[in-house]
């Protein structure tokens, strides 16, 4: 077993209907810790940046402009393979083949506007952690 951390976003549909607390809460049950946290609103530049691997996508401009539509809380979570473990709690991309109990599940209102985002691997996890916290923000 391996302690990791990993980035999380709680998305502005998310914030928009008041969830960071229930979206915390799921966090929280499944056994990740809240390491980092704070409510920003990103610039269209740290978006573009953020989801740069999405960029050649038909919904890239429709992504960025709903990341910077309202605003977003950045974490960062720890936990035994928190990674992969976030990945299951958060459920499908699309909520409609998300499981029971999952954020998206619970939470999400369509495929676009999914109330969370997840790292996907180590590499990510690092540089997504580094775009938006420095290490002193970070108090495990
Ligand atoms: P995320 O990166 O946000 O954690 O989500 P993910 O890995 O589950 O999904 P990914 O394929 O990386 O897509 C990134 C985000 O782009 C939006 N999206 N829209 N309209 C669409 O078909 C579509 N597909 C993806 C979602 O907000 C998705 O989370
Ligand atoms: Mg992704």
């Amino acid at each position: 077993m391996t302690v990791q951390r990993t980035f999380s976003i709680i998305k502005p549909d998310a914030t928009a209907r008041n969830l960071t607390g229930g979206v915390n809460a799921v966090i929280e049950a499944a056994g990740l810790r809240i390491v980092a946290q704070k409510r920003i609103r990103m610039t269209r530049q740290q978006a573009e940046t953020f989801y740069a691997v999405h960029k050649e996508r038909p919904f890239f401009g429709e992504l960025v402009d709903f990341m910077i539509s309202g605003p977003v809380v950045v974490q960062v979570l720890e936990g035994e393979n928190a990674i992969l473990r976030y990945r299951e709690v958060m459920g499908a991309t699309n909520p409609e083949n998300a499981a029971e109990g999952t954020i998206r599940k619970k939470f999400a209102k369509s495929v676009g506007e999914n109330s969370v985002h997840g790292s996907d691997a180590v590499e990510t996890a690092a540089l997504e952690i580094a775009q938006f916290f420095s290490g002193n923000e970070i108090v495990g």
